[in-house]
């Protein structure tokens, strides 16, 4: 066995955001640079001698060349075994999916999610637990400070693993075994959903849809779910191969990046049913013909439906959502008579109430959805689940939708994103938002009264932890809402993103279009926070 301990130096930059560490791929491909990381994540973990972990990514640009120093450095410092999907691919709900099915020791998953892919684009690395989900915060901070003192890491001397072949290798002492990427992860969404009543709904004649797999990880999935299993025609999944660049395309499943799917979607010949998933497979876009769900209606009416769905026929424990996400889901969870947390942005902070039993559903404004099956918000889930509501609904998805908003009324909501800032200026428009909350509690501005105004803080109520900073909230007395904050997965500049709502009853405004509808409060959006002054920016970059 030829264990080799390397010399090495610390990066200063090496703090996981969002989502993990998120770089340019020729960041990571400094010398060392992965390697300091990879090894700060097993210094920072006790007890993983002799355990095993599943390693696997969304097939981006450097994917392999990552995996096969994790592998060798794995062996090196004394795990047992590594899991990895066949061609180093494992979906990030898959990656969740087989970190608790074979209960591993945790995993690692090499993924930028949406981020473009390809040798000038990003790349991306995250320490998943025994529960499968993102490390805690408090794992997250002690990687990244073991990170700035690393002097050190270990790595066995080796020829590549053969990431192709099915079944077990040795590698050194430590075993590989090389899985189906897709199997373990279809036979879950077996056992969830009412494969029987879907297949029957899809197999009709009379009922189509389309699926955009973005060049990226979840076209594998999806074949095998929809056209094998569930028996849609083929070329339901379309742009189904994984590719390293995603095709040149940004894997971002949302109105602006999926637009071939948008135009399919519309005119009278359009398939009843569109969906769309991201990069690493965990964020989902649904569509019905002509009509777009937003992802924070979409929570609220999985949540509202859920009983119809075998996994949750028993009804729900309790919901969470993510601070900006919208409010829909929460009247939904007050006529269930069941709790509702509110979360800050990323999917870490839903890990310990799922743990706890507390919630089963859970989701994110940003095309997040997710529940207890795995601790990753689940592109493909969501799709499936939706089919099994239409399924047993026999309705069109526009007419759950405005149903929906006639029972429990509709939060009416947009995000704007203002990509690419200066740093410096999107620090200082929230230092200056964050020093004047006192000032602005109880302003009006023409009909809007500032009911609170805060930097949104959490404690979870299962471990007492505190995560402060989470984000500026303007609350109105009439219940709209404006948050600002900055991104946490961007590689360049900052990211100032804006999110905007208004609850409405009235019937006859329900179906307008939300740019419109909340015009005032866009402009009390830019004007509050100083935006152009800080940023340059008149318009925000991409609306969703
Ligand atoms: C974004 C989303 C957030 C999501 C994360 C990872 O993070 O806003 O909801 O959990 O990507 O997919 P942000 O860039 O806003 O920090
Ligand atoms: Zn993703």
């Amino acid at each position: 066995m030829n264990i080799k301990t390397i010399n090495t130096t610390p990066f200063k930059d090496q703090r996981p955001g969002t989502s993990g560490l998120r770089k340019k791929v020729k960041v990571f491909q400094q010398e060392h640079y992965l390697e300091n990381f990879v090894q700060s994540i097993f210094n920072a973990l006790e007890g993983y001698k002799g355990q095993t972990l599943v390693v696997g990514g969304d097939g981006r640009f450097y994917n392999r060349e990552a995996l096969q120093i994790i592998v060798k450095m794995a062996a090196a410092n004394g795990f047992g075994k590594v899991i990895i999907g066949r061609g180093a691919l494992l979906s990030t709900p898959a990656a969740s999916c087989i970190i608790r099915k074979y209960k591993t020791f945790g995993g690692i998953i090499l993924s930028a999610s949406h981020n473009p892919g390809g040798p000038d684009a990003d790349f991306g690395i995250k320490y998943n637990a025994a529960n499968g989900g993102p490390a805690a915060e408090n794992i997250t901070e002690a990687i990244y400070k073991l990170s700035l003192n690393i002097n050190e890491y270990h790595i066995l001397e080796t020829t590549d693993i053969d990431l192709n072949t099915l079944g077990e290798q040795k590698v050194a002492d430590m075993s590989v075994e090389v899985i189906d990427p897709v199997t373990d992860y279809a036979d879950l969404m077996e056992q969830l959903f009412d494969f029987r009543a879907m297949k029957e709904l899809l197999t009709s004649g009379s009922f189509k849809m389309s699926f955009d797999a973005m060049n990226a990880i979840t076209g594998p999935y999806a074949t095998e779910i929809l056209e094998k299993r569930l028996g849609t025609a083929a070329g339901t999944v379309t742009r189904g191969k994984p590719l390293e660049d995603f095709g040149g395309a940004h894997p971002d499943p949302n109105l602006a990046h999926a637009k071939e799917l948008v135009a399919l979607m519309s005119g009278d010949d359009a398939p009843d049913f569109g969906a769309a998933s991201d990069g690493d497979g965990d964020r989902n876009m649904i569509l019905g013909r002509d009509f777009y769900v937003t992802p924070s209606d979409s929570l609220a009416i999985l949540a509202a439906n859920a009983t119809l769905v075998p996994a949750y026929s028993k009804g729900l424990a309790g919901v969470a959502r993510s601070m900006p996400t919208s409010q829909a889901v929460d009247r939904v969870a007050e006529s269930l008579n069941i709790d509702c947390y509110e979360t800050p942005t990323g999917w870490k902070f839903f890990g310990n109430l799922l743990d706890a039993g507390k919630i089963t559903l859970c989701g994110e404004e940003s095309f997040g959805t997710g529940s207890d099956h795995v601790r990753e918000k689940d592109g493909l889930w969501a799709v499936l689940f939706w089919l099994n509501i239409l399924a047993v609904r026999k309705q069109p998805v526009a007419e759950i939708v405005t149903d929906h908003w006639s029972k429990f009324g509709r939060d009416v909501y947009t995000r704007h994103d203002y990509e690419g800032v200066s740093t410096v200026g999107a620090n200082t428009l929230m230092q200056e938002l964050r020093k004047s909350t006192d000032e602005l509690t109880g302003k009006s501005f023409n009909d809007y009264t500032i009911r609170h105004c805060d930097d949104f803080s959490y404690t979870d109520s299962v471990d007492n932890s505190t995560s402060s900073h989470q984000g500026l909230r303007l609350l109105f007395t009439n219940g709209a809402r404006i948050v600002y904050r900055l991104s946490g997965t961007g590689t360049e500049g900052a990211t100032l993103r804006v999110y905007i709502e208004q609850p409405e009853k009235d019937p006859a405004k329900l179906e307008a279009d939300p740019q419109e509808s909340l015009s005032d409060l866009i402009k009390l959006s830019k004007s509050i926070a100083q935006i152009e002054k800080h940023t340059g920016r008149k318009q925000a970059d991409v609306i969703t």
